[in-house]
């Protein structure tokens, strides 16, 4: 708790374009339940590095990240958005529960396994322990709530695993988060692969619908979206197709799946996928537009960007030094 309010952390990595799957599960929810905690959103960079990036790229990437979290609706007043790199705590923390995590658990972690797939010439060790910075970057803040997509879960159980093994030995060191999931959206799929979560690194721009997509884009891509031969609108997983399709429809106007399918029942697949296309072409335009309008400002960033870290790196450090203590760093002399 933060001034009698729970403390919520979450954060994205600024590699690649951002998909529909990044909004709906993560950023919109995190915006629709910001009021209600102490907020602290990362950009977090460090993590990207797990696999090569381009410095530049890299680096206009984080900003545009940045900038689309305050596009979406976050106040950078009421909530602390900032770089991971630029609070050295994350990193401190992280190499302390390195020491709390056993190798069979890493070794479990199903998105090492994906990552290590696709990256066979780069298995680096921090790809294989980056779980445990995301533990860090969590615990740090003493995090009560964390808002991610489902992709997220089993690196959520370890997070609580870590801490909770951590306090057992020393008492009450961190607070143990809890995921936030959100009613629909949690799972946005390929839509040229149902079977798929919607990715970034997907190579077919058709499966997914990035947040800067123009209105002609999207649309032509929902009018692609693979669907089935059943010829009948209903959300069960033997059509995964059109389920995706209601869940998007969904996590967008905030109607159930059995609303949405009343709504479309007596029509065809066609007259369906453009007015889901059409939903979320209308959500994005707003987000598209503050966001242009907010690049154009670069001082006003540039003071969030000071300001947040300062902030983050306060509470961070409170953390930092009961965690010192507990397990017998010696003190400091002042
Ligand atoms: P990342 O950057 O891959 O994704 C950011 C958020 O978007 C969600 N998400 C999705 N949700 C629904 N459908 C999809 N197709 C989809 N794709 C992505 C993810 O679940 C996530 O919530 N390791 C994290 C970043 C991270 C983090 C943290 C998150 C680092 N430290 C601490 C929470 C707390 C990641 O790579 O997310």
């Amino acid at each position: 708790m933060l001034n009698g309010e729970k403390i919520l952390f979450s954060g994205m990595q600024a590699t690649g374009n951002l998909t529909l799957g990044n909004y709906l599960g993560a950023l919109k929810n995190w915006v629709q339940i910001a009021d209600e905690y102490t907020t602290f959103y990362s950009v977090v960079d460090m993590h990207s590095i797990t696999v090569r990036q381009d410095p530049a790229e890299f680096r206009k990437r984080a900003r545009n990240l940045l900038t689309l979290y305050i596009a979406a609706g976050l106040d950078p007043e009421k909530n602390c958005i900032y770089y991971q790199s630029h609070v050295s705590g994350h990193a401190e923390l992280a190499w302390v529960l390195n020491c709390f995590t056993y190798m069979g658990e890493l070794n479990r972690m199903t998105q090492f396994k994906d990552k290590a797939a696709k990256h066979a010439d780069n298995i680096n060790a921090g790809l294989f322990t980056y779980p445990v910075l995301m533990a860090a970057d969590i615990l740090l803040y003493q995090a009560d709530v964390v808002p991610v997509g489902i992709d997220q879960m089993q690196h959520l159980e370890l997070c609580r695993d870590i801490a909770q093994r951590f306090n057992s030995i020393y008492g009450d060191v961190f607070t143990i988060p809890e995921a936030y999931l959100g009613k629909s959206g949690a799972k946005i799929m390929s839509l040229q692969d149902p079977s798929k979560k919607m990715s970034k690194s997907d190579e077919n721009v058709n499966a997914s619908i990035y947040l800067m997509d123009d209105p002609d884009s999207i649309i032509r891509k929902f009018k692609r979206a693979v669907t089935d031969s059943e010829a009948h609108i209903c959300y069960r997983d033997e059509q995964p197709g059109i389920k995706n399709l209601l869940d998007i429809y969904c996590a967008c106007t905030g109607k159930t799946p059995d609303e949405a399918v009343k709504e479309f029942e007596n029509g065809g697949y066609g007259d369906f996928k453009l007015a889901v296309g059409e939903t979320v072409v209308s959500v994005l335009r707003p987000l598209q537009e503050k966001y242009q309008e907010l690049s154009k400002n670069k001082d006003y960033i540039d003071q969030v960007i000071k300001n947040n870290a300062e902030k983050a790196n306060y509470y961070a450090t409170k953390t930092l030094r009961k965690v010192h203590k507990k397990i017998g760093f010696p003190e400091r002399i002042r």
